[in-house]
């Protein structure tokens, strides 16, 4: 049985954290909130578990003080949150609800009364509604409201952040969203994913130059990193997975980086991708402060020929699974960041801003046994541990994620946390993990 007592050899300065997203636990029907695409989302038959959504979530609007005081308590150093769009500016872009203002000032001013560093996101998926109905992320504007989006951010907290990023997972956004039809919008169509694999990474572009206009200094992007794989080594599932390499990962790392997107991906979307679009990646390539990675499991990729564009798909492993059905592979962490780093010749901090696993949780009579997630913690610590002992330039560890909470179009049907949340009553107790990260970092 695994613990997690390898924290206490980490760096005395290495910052650990857990992470949450305002949509995913706030509540959007509290505080004069406005309406995200997700609520529209979660009206269409088939897409969202039950049809759930985000109106109540984990009631994080009123519970924010206990929230904040169980990350305090656990020992974690810093929280990773997210800024909701349309609760600061719920109808249009220049009326701000002053009620969202004061919402993350409070907060903000409690992280540091309890000496939690603010880790803040700007984007984490919810977009507003009226943007979203003038076509959201497949439209140029989009990105330039997300520009005065984050000033309003920055102006009213640039000064007690530790660090801010724009954009959270840009391919979720984008490819995700637009390609496979999975999350908001929920579309399957070639050139609206063009057009959002670069207005996602435009609205990054124009989010640095506002940050870097206030002076302010710790700011980058989060890319969740699959670690892709070929499925067998024929010559046509090696090229499918080398394709499925610059959809998930290089594309966005690639922007950021070179100011360029990658060849192969460029060909298939090259007819729809935005006129002139070569003009915006100097904006893109705006240097950034620290690069934060995501990562939960590895994507298998084969060769398809039934698809049409794409011609690829995802094979299910053989490795032990969470409840997401992913695959545990610690490996693969350590491979994205090894890749990153060697591609690009970085020498920037490297955040790791999620790392998790949805468990089929149960609360027993007030105790909630989540070995299975230590388990899983423990894995890929060890990874970064070897990392950190070679010498990588790795500042932090954010567990995905505080609270039980709205996982997309699983609804709350899938549990992340270390706080378990009872939906029904909203109570919060302490899942095993939560005592066994607060035995060793404290
Ligand atoms: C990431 C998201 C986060 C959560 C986890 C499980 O892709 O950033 O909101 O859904 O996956």
């Amino acid at each position: 049985m695994n613990n997690l007592s390898l924290i206490k050899k980490f760096p005395k300065d290495f910052i650990f954290g857990t992470a949450t997203s305002s949509y995913q636990i706030e509540g959007n029907s509290f505080g004069e909130s406005g309406k995200s695409h997700w609520d529209q989302f979660a009206k269409i038959d088939g897409m969202v578990f039950n049809s759930q959504d985000g109106r109540i979530a984990c009631n994080h609007i009123k519970y924010w003080e206990e929230d904040l005081q169980l990350v305090s308590d656990a020992g974690f150093g810093a929280y990773r949150f997210s800024f909701s769009w349309p609760r600061l500016m719920p109808d249009g872009n220049q009326s701000l609800n002053q009620k969202g203002i004061s919402f993350y000032d409070k907060l903000i001013d409690k992280m540091l009364e309890l000496d939690l560093k603010p880790f803040g996101t700007f984007y984490h998926w919810d977009l507003p509604i009226y943007l979203a109905d003038l076509g959201g992320w497949a439209k140029r504007d989009t990105a330039k409201y997300f520009a005065d989006y984050s000033e309003v951010i920055i102006k009213n907290y640039g000064d007690r952040l530790y660090s801010v990023a724009t954009i959270n997972e840009p391919w979720c956004v984008a490819w995700l969203s637009h390609y496979l039809g999975v999350h908001a919008p929920g579309l399957k169509d070639i050139e609206s994913t063009a057009k959002a694999m670069h207005y996602i990474m435009l609205a990054h572009g124009y989010g640095m130059e506002v940050i870097r206009s206030y002076s302010f200094k710790n700011a980058g992007i989060v890319l969740n990193k699959a670690a892709v794989e070929s499925y067998s080594d024929k010559p046509e599932d090696i090229e499918a997975a080398n394709l499925y390499e610059e959809i998930h990962n290089s594309w966005f790392s690639d922007a950021v980086f070179k100011s360029k997107y990658p060849e192969n991906l460029l060909n298939i979307l090259g007819d729809y991708m935005p006129v002139k679009y070569e003009e915006d990646l100097k904006i893109i390539g705006t240097p950034i402060d620290w690069l934060g990675i995501n990562y939960y499991t590895r994507n298998l990729i084969k060769f398809d020929k039934q698809e049409k564009i794409c011609q690829l798909t995802d094979i299910e492993g053989p490795l032990n699974k969470t409840d997401m059905n992913w695959e545990i592979y610690p490996e693969g962490l350590k491979k994205v960041i090894e890749t990153e780093v060697n591609r690009y010749n970085l020498k920037l901090p490297i955040h790791i801003t999620e790392n998790g696993m949805a468990n089929k949780d149960l609360n027993v009579d007030g105790n909630v046994d989540d070995q299975k997630r230590i388990d899983y913690y423990f894995l890929h610590l060890q990874e970064i541990q070897t990392l950190l002992d070679r010498g990588y330039n790795i500042k932090s560890y954010f567990a995905w994620s505080l609270l039980d909470n709205y996982e997309w179009s699983f609804g709350y049907n899938k549990r992340f946390g270390l706080v378990y949340v009872d939906f029904e009553t909203q109570k919060r107790i302490k899942k095993k993990s939560w005592y066994e990260f607060s035995s060793n970092l404290k």
